[in-house]
């Protein structure tokens, strides 16, 4: 199976690192082709400009954006690694979702509603937040988190979600916690592909 691991975060000695080359490895040890995105070392221009917007209306996609879509369109599975930073994704992961994910390449408009041209990918979010588990559940948060990334980007577009890890109290849980927590990782990308 192909897939695509888009990268969202500055350090490369941070916990989402971590995440990242775990399920890197996962992934290769079990067959999987993959491909990795990382947006801060390509450091992918996230703003949705009104020239993209008048470019991709035109049908002269830009080069940066196409190149993007292209990894995109060829796999067959999205697994996306960013921190929650103020309750949503990184910028720069937020304005590539804007970007990449345009009009007429993930959907469209058609007679019958919403056209989602992404449907048959399989879709894999893993997030890491510094509030508790607990207080993000109790709060309405892991759903709203939930719900706007697994249905208002992945099922909006027609990718499966097939699963998503939330993490909590990353930054102060200490150095076993987080090894368990990379062995959830594991497993979970051991189970679903
Ligand atoms: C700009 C910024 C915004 C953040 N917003 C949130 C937030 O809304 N909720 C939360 O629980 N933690 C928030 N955090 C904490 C990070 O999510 C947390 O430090 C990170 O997930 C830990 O993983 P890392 O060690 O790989 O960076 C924020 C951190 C930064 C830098």
């Amino acid at each position: 199976m192909k897939h695509l691991v888009v990268y969202a975060h500055p350090h490369p000695e941070s916990f989402n690192h971590a995440i990242l080359e775990t399920t890197v490895s996962a992934l290769e040890k079990n067959g999987h082709e993959v491909e990795v995105r990382d947006l801060y070392a390509l450091d992918f221009q996230p703003v949705l400009k009104p020239s993209d917007l008048k470019a991709i209306k035109t049908g002269k996609t830009p080069s940066d954006i196409k190149i993007e879509q292209e990894f995109v369109a060829q796999t067959d599975a999205i697994t996306l690694i960013y921190p929650i930073w103020w309750t949503g994704l990184p910028a720069i992961l937020k304005g590539y979702i804007d970007r990449v994910f345009s009009y007429g390449f993930a959907y469209s408009y058609g007679e019958k509603g919403i056209n989602q041209l992404l449907a048959g990918k399989k879709g894999f979010i893993i997030n890491t937040h510094g509030t508790p588990k607990e207080i993000y559940d109790e709060m309405g948060m892991t759903a709203g988190i939930k719900i706007t990334s697994d249905m208002g980007i992945f099922d909006f577009t027609g990718i499966e979600p097939v699963e998503h890890l939330l993490f909590g109290s990353v930054p102060d849980i200490g150095e076993e916690a987080l090894k368990d927590m990379l062995k959830q990782v594991e497993e979970t990308v051991n189970t679903i592909f």
